[in-house]
């Protein structure tokens, strides 16, 4: 038998999220409607003036050959574009801004392209999960800090936790508006990380991915809106969520030069670039779909409504998220002691409702689930029947 020291796949833990699949997949075997708020990948499909274009473009046989891994000119103008109206932040195209295949690869390989085995690495706890892995595949040390509501006290434990580090942390990953937890800041923030990334000269890592989910009134900022921002900061966005793409696979990275040069080296050896119709398709969405962003957002809007008014009304007490497409949901008291896991897997059991283990976030996640707002309100509400007779039973 070959050698099965296979260290980089031995360093990941096993998928959280795998045991909950195998219930949904036993439970629709026999014949049980699940309803299905696991995973984030949105449901709806993606506005038709993007699709019209891939069509259009793809019929074109030079769009067949391999494309551009650092992305098309025209995609890294329309990007520059785009913060530039968003954020009135100004890119150079050319030395400041990435495309990725999608971003969860793009922050993988910036990672990979950056850290070293013995590098420390502080990263926000509980989060979406390859801010935490990407790190432990490029052999550099994580250091979670927990988040858990207050941004001034996470501020204090960052630098709290670069004080007593023997060796100084390389970097800090950040995302805001947060996947799983929904947790929001002000530009604020985003100015006191920025001023402690300089004082220690650590490099910040964020992922704005929710930059556009966003309810009542909320604007979620970007990091570099802050002056200077670009010295030590990049920034990623995915459009995924905006724009109904995650099959699409396409997002991008902006910022500090030396990080967004090391990603464009590391992704000129892995790969030739997201499909080039899918990119020109990209180019149309960030240049031409500003309304179709804000009917996704108001669709989320709603779900978020029904879902949240749904479990309070059924005495399951939740609080009403001002960004993302998530309610992160405190285990109800009874079956606090249970861990989410166990909690997950009764949910399926006996509510016919999937949601995924806030455990697979990180251990501090533990005491929470996550629901994705990918079923529609009249599915939610067949839900919150089905959790409201589950929360009723005597288990
Ligand atoms: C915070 C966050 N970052 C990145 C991603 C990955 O997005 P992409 O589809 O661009 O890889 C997700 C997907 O759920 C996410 O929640």
């Amino acid at each position: 038998m070959p050698n099965q020291d296979f260290s980089n796949a031995k360093k990941l833990p096993p998928y959280i999220f795998g045991q909950i699949n195998l219930l949904k997949q036993q439970a629709r075997l026999h014949g049980e409607d699940i309803i299905d708020f696991g995973m984030g990948n949105p449901d709806q499909a993606t506005p038709n003036p993007i699709v019209e274009k891939l069509i259009e473009t793809v019929k074109n046989p030079a769009t067949h050959r391999y494309s551009q891994s650092v992305g098309l000119p025209k995609l890294r103008k329309a990007i520059k574009d785009w913060y530039s109206r968003k954020y009135n932040v100004d890119l150079n195209e050319e030395l400041e801004v990435v495309t990725c295949m999608g971003s969860k690869e793009g922050i993988a390989h910036l990672s990979l392209a950056t850290l070293s085995p013995g590098d420390n690495v502080l990263v926000q706890s509980p989060t979406y999960p390859i801010h935490s892995y990407g790190v432990v595949i490029a052999g550099a040390n994580l250091h979670s800090i927990t988040l858990k509501d207050d941004t001034d006290k996470f501020l204090v434990d960052i630098e709290d936790a670069i004080k007593r580090s023997s060796l100084k942390p390389k970097m800090i990953i950040i995302n805001f508006p947060s996947n799983p937890t929904t947790q929001y800041v002000s530009i604020e923030f985003f100015q006191k990380i920025v001023e402690i990334g300089k004082k220690y000269d650590i490099w910040i890592i964020h992922d704005l991915a929710y930059a556009d989910i966003v309810y009542d009134g909320y604007k979620a900022p970007s990091i570099l809106e802050v002056d200077g921002a670009k010295d030590i900061a990049v920034e990623f966005f995915t459009l995924s969520k905006s724009y109904n793409m995650p099959g699409w696979r396409v997002g991008f990275c902006c910022g500090n030069k030396e990080l967004v040069q090391a990603l464009i080296k590391i992704k000129s050896y892995l790969d030739y670039g997201t499909f080039t119709p899918i990119q020109v398709a990209a180019i149309k969405a960030l240049n031409d779909c500003d309304n179709e962003v804000s009917e996704i957002c108001s669709m989320y809007e709603r779900r978020r409504d029904e879902l949240c008014n749904g479990l309070n009304r059924i005495g399951w007490s939740v609080k009403k998220p001002l960004a993302t497409m998530f309610v992160w949901a405190k285990i109800p008291e009874k079956y606090s002691k249970l861990g989410s896991l166990e909690f997950s897997k009764l949910l399926i059991e006996h509510a016919n409702v999937a949601v995924s283990p806030g455990a697979g976030f990180g251990a501090d996640g533990d005491d929470y689930v996550r629901f994705s707002l990918i079923e529609n309100e009249h599915r939610t509400r067949q839900a919150i029947r089905g959790i409201k007779n589950f929360l009723s039973m005597e288990i």
